[in-house]
């Protein structure tokens, strides 16, 4: 009986189940009323008595481990079939894609027109220090032109606050690198505004750079010119009207053609057939020396966009706090 057993467990061991069929006449073979498992249970009384319990637990393992045997198969045979159990005909749930955000999509298309023209993009942080954001841009200790720019404060430190402009990225970058140097650093600023459908205390620049040898006005025009009809068609026209930046010298703000009258006069532009889109100028000699570059060998222009000011314009949106506001309707729109 021993032995029989012993072969028993050995044959089981070899036993390869592939299919419901054979699982089921294995089950028949063994298993059942009259299988073999169950007639070598009706002998356990022809074995000696101290042998019989341990007999007896030999037969129940073996009859676990068919059964077990039987079970793994049937699941795995059940998991296939439940893959494609299903209705292929059946139309399928709609699916609603993501969108990008307009003022994404506008910081994504002026980057690329930059970096056609040989831009590179620069990053600064957005905590920064009085240095950064004022005096190297040649804002002296108590001038006025501080207060055009509402500042964040952290803390009660006066040296450390939210970047009020980008171009605080001018002097990060010209500190470190040597003309020629042509960037683009675009980023969050924020300014202590009230909240209006013009204003907000939290918006996006671009500040543009180029500091080489004999870079003039002329260059500074080229490049803007190239920008606005790209972005918003060949017909641009700009025009640059004089303005004050601490940081430049001369300065200007630039004023493309109304691109819903095309200059003809509308709502937009208040019937002057022009909007504003930027600040710019020549680098101050001022700002160069503060960062080492010498002013008698090199000069630059540096530009700053508002890119909720293009993201208006381009997709003819009059009020700034829907950008922030996250309405899926406006949102869906882009
Ligand atoms: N930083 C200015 C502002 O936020 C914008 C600006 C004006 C940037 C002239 C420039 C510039 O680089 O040349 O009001």
């Amino acid at each position: 009986m021993i032995q029989e057993i012993e072969q028993l467990i050995q044959e089981i061991q070899q036993l390869n189940i592939n299919s419901t069929e054979e699982a089921e006449s294995i089950r028949v073979k063994y298993l059942s009323r009259k299988g073999i498992l169950a007639q070598l249970f009706s002998k356990i009384g022809t074995v000696p008595a101290s042998e019989r319990a341990k007999t007896g637990a030999k037969l129940n393992a073996i009859k676990q481990l068919l059964q077990d045997k039987i079970d793994t198969l049937q699941h795995s045979l059940s998991e296939t079939t439940a893959q494609f159990d299903f209705d292929f005909t059946l139309t399928s749930k709609p699916f609603h894609y993501g969108k990008l955000h307009p003022l994404t999509l506008v910081e994504k298309e002026v980057i690329q027109i930059f970096e056609h023209m040989g831009y590179i993009v620069a990053e600064g942080p957005e905590i920064e220090t009085d240095w950064y954001n004022f005096s190297a841009l040649n804002f002296e200790p108590h001038h006025p032109a501080r207060d055009m720019q509402d500042t964040f404060f952290i803390s009660l430190n006066p040296d450390v606050l939210l970047r009020t402009h980008t171009s605080s990225v001018q002097v990060r970058v010209m500190e470190k690198e040597r003309p020629p140097i042509r960037i683009v650093a675009l980023g969050r600023v924020y300014r202590n505004e009230t909240i209006t459908a013009r204003a907000n205390c939290l918006f996006h620049q671009l500040e543009v750079l180029y500091v080489d040898k004999n870079v003039s006005m002329a260059d500074l025009k080229r490049d803007l010119l190239h920008f606005a009809q790209e972005m918003f068609g060949k017909h641009t026209k700009i025009r640059l009207r004089a303005s004050y930046f601490p940081f430049t010298e001369v300065s200007a703000e630039v004023d493309i053609s109304c691109t819903i009258c095309g200059g003809k006069g509308c709502n937009v532009c208040k019937h002057t057939g022009w909007v504003e889109i930027l600040g710019c100028g020549m680098v101050d000699p001022n700002v160069l020396n503060n960062v080492g570059i010498n002013s008698e060998e090199y000069s630059g222009f540096a530009a700053g966009l508002g890119i909720e000011r293009i993201a208006m314009l381009k997709y003819q949106i009059n009020d700034l706090r829907l950008f922030f506001e996250n309405d899926i309707r406006f949102l869906q729109q882009f």
